[in-house]
Order: structure tokens, then sequence, then C-alpha cells
């Protein structure tokens, strides 16, 4: 860790006894793929977003183990709000049901087993936030149903935005950079893109 990472990691604590257990599963657990969580930076990041906006309904694409889950789903116990995170592995489903469980916000998260890009289509909208972190092939895929199912002036966030420049393989790289020039280029949308974890690209809906 550099001595800036180091610096900002000295402030952060866990909102949540959960989110240090689910960072030691990512280690433990060998028999279920699992793909690299959004990190302590950006969790702390997404806590934030929910609470500046008193945000009511997100919509969380790609739940893994559930620490972006916890991490939104603690903010959204204060907001008074509710989560929906999709997962399309039935293995990580159960232990996410389980950690989200332990984590006491099993009436804040209602986790969905199933294909993102089909269970976008049967979600209601409009949600204040929406957090794309499934395949990095369906990102611009799936960008217009995001675009659809946010509230004017809600958030859409991206993780793994800076895979090009990290030298991330080109099957994962090329879908995110090309969803990265999408939102830049598009109207309805007004973007940056912030370098805390690998990187999150965070877009708000100018429109109705
Ligand atoms: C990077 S991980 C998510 C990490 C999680 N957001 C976190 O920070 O804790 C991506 C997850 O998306 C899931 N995924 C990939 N394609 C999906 C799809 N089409 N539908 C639902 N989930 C999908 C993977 O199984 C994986 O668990």
């Amino acid at each position: 860790m550099n001595k800036v990472a180091e610096y900002i990691n000295s402030f952060m604590t866990f909102d949540n006894p959960q989110l240090p257990e689910i960072l030691k599963q990512e280690q433990t657990i060998k028999d279920i793929h699992i793909e690299p969580s959004v990190g302590l930076e950006v969790g702390k990041f997404l806590s934030l977003l929910v609470r500046m906006t008193n945000a009511q309904r997100v919509l969380e694409l790609g739940t893994c183990l559930g620490y972006s889950t916890i991490w939104i789903a603690e903010a959204l116990r204060q907001t008074g709000g509710k989560l929906i995170s999709v997962e399309h592995n039935v293995n990580l489903y159960k232990v996410t049901s389980q950690n989200i469980n332990e984590a006491g916000l099993s009436d804040v998260v209602e986790v969905i087993w199933g294909d993102a890009s089909k269970v976008i289509d049967q979600v209601e909208g409009p949600f204040d936030i929406i957090l794309q972190d499934s395949g990095k092939h369906l990102y611009p895929v799936m960008l217009e149903k995001c675009i659809n199912l946010v509230r004017k002036n809600g958030i859409i966030i991206a993780d793994d935005a800076l895979f090009k420049p990290m030298g991330f393989p080109e099957e994962y790289s090329e879908p995110v950079h090309d969803y990265n020039k999408r939102v830049f280029e598009d109207n309805r949308l007004y973007s940056t893109l912030l370098p805390i974890g690998h990187g999150i690209v965070v877009s708000t809906k100018l429109c109705d």
C-alpha cells in the first residue's frame, strides 16, 4: 500500500462487523469463484452517497459475497430505504444471504438469484442509485436500461472503471472502456471517473 492509501485507510472504519468477515471469506473460500469486492474506499463512498442523497431505493447488479451490499444497506438502514441486489451464482447467492442475515440487514436487502441482464427487465423503477458491478461485458449492454430505471438526478455508478489503464485482460477492460466512453458522450448524463479502488464512474441523470 502506498503512503497516500495508507493515510486514507488510517481513517476508515467498518460500518458493520460482517464487512471484515467478508474480506476474510474472500481469502478462505476456495470452492466458489469469488471476484474482488469494491474495497474499503469505494464501500465508504457508496455509503456516503446513500446518506448524502437520502436514497430510498437502490439497485445493485453483482452481489458476490455482499461486501458492497452491506456498505450500501447499512446506510439505507439510516435513511429508511431498501436495496435490491442481483447475483447469478447460486452458491454466492446462498453465502451472501447468510452474510446479510449475520449483518442484521435482511429487512433492508432483497437478494435476487438471477441474471442481472434479465432481472433488470423485471424490477420496477425508479431507483435513486444503481451500482453496476456484474459481468463487465454487460456494462455497455445494460446502460440504456440503467438510464431508464434511475430517477432524474439519480446516480449510476460502475465499478472497475480503470481496468484498461490498470492492464486487465481485454475481455474485461474493453467493455468497461466502451461503457466509460458512452457515459461521458451521453448528454443525458453528467459523469466523472474517480480513482478509488479499481476506479468508479459516477453519472447523474440530467433528464426525466
Ligand atoms: C466484482 S463481483 C461483485 C462484487 C460486489 N459488488 C462487492 O463489491 O462486494 C461481480 C459479481 O457479479 C456476478 N455476475 C456476473 N455476471 C452476472 C450476471 N449476468 N447477473 C448477475 N450477477 C452476475 C458475479 O458472479 C460476481 O459475483
